[in-house]
């Protein structure tokens, strides 16, 4: 089995506070990995370090051979990374900061423009390529992040909650593109996403963190049928994780869920 990247008792503190704590997990090429957890469970402070963004405390990973502590200037080559919060530059057009990315990821001069009009192509920018950034809405703004991150045909790509804060049109417009590139080029993603049900449908493989700690890990199909014929990602998150997705979710604690699903 060919892994992409392995993940090897990762640990990461805060001062005082363990914020990640000795995760191991492997993912394959090609496949979709989603980490999963409520707020403050670990998420992004594990994707900063995968990206070399963040130091490790302990523990180490692979992105196909190479070591992320022994080499991480050839890991940042052949990753690429949307962040939590919007990153692209409103001021610039979607060409320009493309642009600044192909730079950035030292793509030669010709190679930067064919990149360049492949990536806007592919996510169904090219129409608006000229326009500044704080024109386009909040969709498009992702989707050209998420192009910034592809233009150097990274093997394995980070994305931390692609589709917060889009509507439901804007959200299946950028999984339409992600899933073209996908069977395009066979990137490995690891993505974090609080909707269950954008995991449910794009994840092959999704592990539950909470307080640091991975508390389950498979694919949707077996987490959802270890519950019962009718168990939903959201159960499988609020009987992991204890708490609740939604606010007013129905589900006040673990306990509760167990006797919910044994009558499904
Ligand atoms: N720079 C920091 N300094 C101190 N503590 C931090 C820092 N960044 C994160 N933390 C803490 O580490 C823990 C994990 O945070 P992290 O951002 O990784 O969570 P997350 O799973 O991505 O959450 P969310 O779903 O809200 O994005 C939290 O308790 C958070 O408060
Ligand atoms: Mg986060």
């Amino acid at each position: 089995m060919q892994f992409t990247l392995q993940v090897l008792k990762l640990t990461r503190n805060y001062g005082e506070k363990v914020a990640v704590d000795n995760i191991s997990f492997d993912v394959e090429k090609g496949k979709m990995f989603g980490l999963l957890g409520p707020n403050g469970a670990g998420k992004s402070t594990t994707i900063k370090m995968l990206t070399t963004l963040l130091p490790v405390t302990s523990g180490t990973a692979k992105v196909l051979d190479f070591d992320l502590i022994k080499q991480p200037g050839e890991v940042r080559k052949i990753i690429g990374y949307v962040p939590q919060l919007l990153s692209a530059d409103g001021e610039l057009s979607g060409y320009e900061n493309l642009q600044l990315s192909a730079k950035l990821y030292g793509l030669c001069a010709p190679k930067r423009e064919r990149r360049i009009s492949e990536v806007l192509e592919f996510m169904g920018l090219s129409d608006v390529a000229s326009q500044l950034v704080n024109q386009y809405s909040g969709g498009m703004i992702r989707r050209l992040e998420i192009a910034q991150a592809l233009v150097h045909e990274p093997q394995v790509l980070f994305l931390d909650e692609p589709t917060v804060g889009l509507d439901p049109a804007a959200r299946k417009t950028l999984w339409k593109h992600i899933q073209e590139w996908r069977k395009q080029f066979d990137t490995t993603i690891l993505m974090t996403t609080h909707d269950m049900d954008e995991a449910d449908s794009f994840c092959d493989t999704v592990a539950f963190m909470h307080k640091g700690h991975i508390v389950a890990m498979d694919s949707p199909h077996n987490l959802k049928a270890s519950l019962g014929p009718k168990a939903t990602l959201d159960d499988v998150f609020i009987l992991h994780t204890g708490s609740s997705i939604k606010e007013t979710a129905e589900f006040g604690n673990v306990k509760q869920v167990r006797n919910t699903i044994s009558h499904l």
